[in-house]
């Protein structure tokens, strides 16, 4: 017992051994264990149970020390009795004052804190890059009188193609473009956010000033330049008198606001099912400034959108005068003009979720 504490001694050692004889050698003894149990350093609750074994214990020095009375004279038995308890009081009186004093250092102690370090910074996150891209397009057009609307991405078949000059068997409508909801023959996920203008539309008289941005789905493979989800902005203005001319400018508009004062556009006459004429719209290449670069393929030109006058059969389809209004629309990605502004090369970053990519839009949040 005794060779396992650190703090045992040879002197306490003798109260529990049965080498001395008489009350001289028990009383001297006892004087030594006295000293022991007062000097005995109890620091911790590990020391507090080693002195309790050690002294008080039933296999203690103190029950050793009366094993000695068998070693003292009968008429001095009493005095060393009387030792013995003493020794025994005060052991005692030492554990329950020590046990008191670490209960209250440890209550005093509180917490395992520094409260001199200086906060730690919260992780802040950051909006997603097509949010970021998305605000600044409904800004834009925000300023020039457009209100944003919405539409549901499971269109029915009415919205998504046949008001919108598609026609049934017209190659747009291919199971390879669309996704057809199961068991719904009527119903996709739209595969454009032009349907948002034939509801607009029917549900009210122009004018009409509105941008749609929302989700769109393709069945693509997958690459670095699609995606089968991805995200549009559509427009549309519709009053008396709108002409091809305030199409140019509020799409020369757009380009200045969105990549700079410097930005020319120039409009490429195209096909939608939609608009009569139709063009396509492009911008000095942003990353070359027009000199020509991978970018744009060497031709100092990028292309953003699709847009055109609204044909007047989807006016007819939507209920609206085709005599008295004229109309202009647009469209574009938000992923292309995003992957434009932050020279983004592969458009399945955005949905990879990669904290490292995601981050790097913090400051403009
Ligand atoms: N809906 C077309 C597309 O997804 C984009 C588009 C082109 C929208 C011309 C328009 C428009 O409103 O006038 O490719």
């Amino acid at each position: 017992m005794s060779s396992k504490d650190p703090q045992s001694s040879p002197t306490a050692d003798q109260a529990s051994g049965a080498t001395g004889s008489g009350l001289d050698d028990a009383l001297a003894a006892a004087d030594a264990l006295q000293a022991d149990i007062e000097a005995y350093a109890i620091d911790s609750a590990d020391a507090l149970e080693a002195f309790r074994i050690r002294f008080i214990g039933s296999k203690g020095l103190v029950k050793g020390l009366m094993g000695r009375m068998k070693d003292v004279p009968g008429p001095e038995r009493k005095a060393f009795g009387q030792r013995v308890n003493a020794v025994k009081q005060s052991a005692e009186k030492r554990f329950e004052e020590a046990k008191t004093g670490l209960v209250q250092q440890e209550a005093s102690a509180g917490p395992d804190v520094d409260l001199s370090l200086p906060p730690a910074a919260p992780r802040v996150g950051s909006r997603h890059p097509i949010n970021i891209i998305r605000q600044r397009i409904v800004e834009a057009f925000a300023r020039i009188g457009f209100a944003v609307e919405e539409g549901p991405e499971i269109e029915d078949d009415w919205h998504n193609f046949t008001a919108m000059g598609t026609p049934e068997h017209h190659p747009a409508r291919d199971m390879q473009d669309t996704f057809y909801i199961a068991g719904h023959p009527d119903r996709v996920l739209r595969t454009h956010t032009s349907p948002v203008q034939a509801r607009v539309m029917e549900s009210r008289k122009p004018p009409i000033r509105i941008i749609a941005p929302g989700r769109t789905y393709r069945n693509e493979t997958i690459s670095a330049r699609a995606h089968c989800v991805f995200h549009q902005v559509e427009g549309l203005y519709v009053d008396e008198n709108v002409s091809f001319a305030d199409l140019k400018q509020t799409i020369d508009y757009f380009a200045k606001t969105m990549f700079g004062e410097d930005t020319e556009t120039r409009l490429r006459p195209s096909y939608f099912p939609f608009t009569e004429p139709s063009a396509e719209v492009d911008v000095t290449c942003l990353i070359c400034s027009g000199k020509g670069c991978s970018v744009c393929k060497h031709t100092g030109w990028v292309e953003i959108m699709g847009c055109g006058m609204v044909d007047p059969d989807v006016f007819e389809n939507c209920g609206v005068d085709a005599e008295r209004y004229t109309g202009f629309a647009f469209g574009m990605g938000i992923e292309r003009i995003a992957m434009l502004v932050y020279r983004i090369d592969d458009i399945r970053l955005f949905t990879e979720n990669d904290a490292l990519f995601l981050e790097q839009f913090r400051s403009e949040s």
